[in-house]
């Protein structure tokens, strides 16, 4: 079926389009120096198989966050110090070929899955992500992100919302 893996050079960056130029370009010639850098991490979903094994279908980049808690909801930062640590995730992009058969929705429980990784090893209040237009917006309110506050295109997914998702995701 498909796998996930850390970006590498062996992956085939050059054919990737997803009718994103700066998402195509970001994976083309920044992700791998980022990850380099200790910038951000992209990790890039392949088919699994003995065929098209480069090929990338879709990819996502993970990057740690520090944010101001009266920028989220007043119900969330009262119960929080003033400067909170989070995950971005930065980019998600699925190539135009291969939209529409749900791997936006594998890459982002990929995402919230490493989320929950990082969490566990040094806390972090949840994923958020900054939605390229109102229909990214539309299609991440679909998986339990909130607008916030302060700018109606950045999203949050708190941890409590993931654990919740990944328990129901375990006991199908
Ligand atoms: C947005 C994107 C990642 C979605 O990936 P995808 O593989 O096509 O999406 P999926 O097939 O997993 O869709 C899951 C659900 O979201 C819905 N959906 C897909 N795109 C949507 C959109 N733009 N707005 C609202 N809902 C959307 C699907 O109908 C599906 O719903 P269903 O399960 O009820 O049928 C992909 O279309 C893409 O790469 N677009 C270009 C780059 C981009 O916009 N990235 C967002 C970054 S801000």
């Amino acid at each position: 079926m498909h796998k996930i893996e850390l970006l590498s050079k062996q992956h085939d960056r050059e054919q990737f389009d997803c009718g994103s130029e700066p998402l195509n370009l970001f994976l083309r010639q920044t992700a791998r120096q980022h990850a380099d850098r200790g910038i951000s991490r992209t990790f890039v979903l392949l088919h699994d198989g003995k065929d098209l094994q480069m090929q990338i279908l879709g990819y996502f980049s993970l990057n740690l966050c520090q944010l101001k808690a009266e920028s989220l909801t007043p119900k969330e930062a009262k119960k929080l110090p003033r400067n909170v640590a989070g995950v971005r995730l930065g980019r998600l992009a699925v190539s135009m070929n291969h939209q529409g058969k749900g791997l936006g929705r594998i890459l982002l429980v990929a995402a919230m899955e490493k989320f929950l990784e990082i969490h566990n090893a040094a806390g972090g209040i949840g994923l958020f992500v900054d939605a390229k237009d109102p229909s990214a917006k539309r299609y991440y309110e679909q998986f339990g992100f909130v607008p916030m506050p302060s700018n109606e295109l950045e999203l949050f997914l708190p941890v409590k919302t993931i654990q919740e998702a990944m328990g129901m995701t375990e006991k199908r």
